[in-house]
């Protein structure tokens, strides 16, 4: 028996477990490493702007899905993550790769690609070719994500008087 591989000596098993670790690490990387730099030909992003994309109904439709802090829009979606933290959830980079195409975080999600027009099916003629939003309103949604941080969304609880605790008054 030539052929058998002789399992005693270390070496080819480390080899092959240092290839499976390279492989295993480049497609994580691959799927949610996310969009380091801004989109092309676009300023940097406006707080202000994205929050308002977030909280429309015709452009954004977040809050379809999604609720968040934006009190003044009442009727809320319950079929994804409330945004408050999501900008310590996630790097700019993570959360423009969301934006633009969360199929690549999650193949099975049905968060729409804001900024993708290759790929998809059931788009109708007139929409052929263009993409929910432009670069400049992706950039405007991720500065405002960012911002979307629990520390300052929650204000502080009080601290507990000491003492013996009482667990119901
Ligand atoms: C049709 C429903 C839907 C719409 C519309 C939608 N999302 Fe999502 N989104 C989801 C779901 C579901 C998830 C949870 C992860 C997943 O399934 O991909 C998610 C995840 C996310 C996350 C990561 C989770 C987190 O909070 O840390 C962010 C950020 C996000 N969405 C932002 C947005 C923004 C901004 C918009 C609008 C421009 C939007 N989504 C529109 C369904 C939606």
């Amino acid at each position: 028996m030539a052929a058998r591989r002789d399992l005693s000596n270390p070496l080819p098993r480390r080899g092959l477990a240092a290839a499976l670790t390279t492989l295993l690490l480049s497609t994580a990387t691959a799927a949610t490493d996310g969009i380091p730099d801004p989109l092309p030909g676009t300023a940097p992003g406006d707080v202000e702007r994205g929050r308002a994309i977030v909280a429309n109904r015709q452009l954004g439709l977040c809050l379809l899905c999604h609720s968040g802090p934006i009190p003044e829009e009442p009727f809320q979606g319950n079929l994804a993550p409330d945004l408050t933290g999501a900008g310590e959830r996630s790097t700019a980079a993570q959360l423009r790769l969301r934006i633009v195409d969360p199929g690549r975080i999650n193949p099975a999600t049905i968060m729409p690609a804001y900024y993708k027009t290759e790929g998809l099916s059931h788009v109708a003629p007139q929409y052929r070719g263009k993409t929910i939003l432009t670069a400049q309103q992706v950039e405007d949604v991720v500065a405002y994500l960012q911002t979307l941080r629990t520390l300052f969304a929650q204000p502080p609880q009080p601290t507990p008087p000491a003492g013996p605790s009482k667990e119901k008054p």
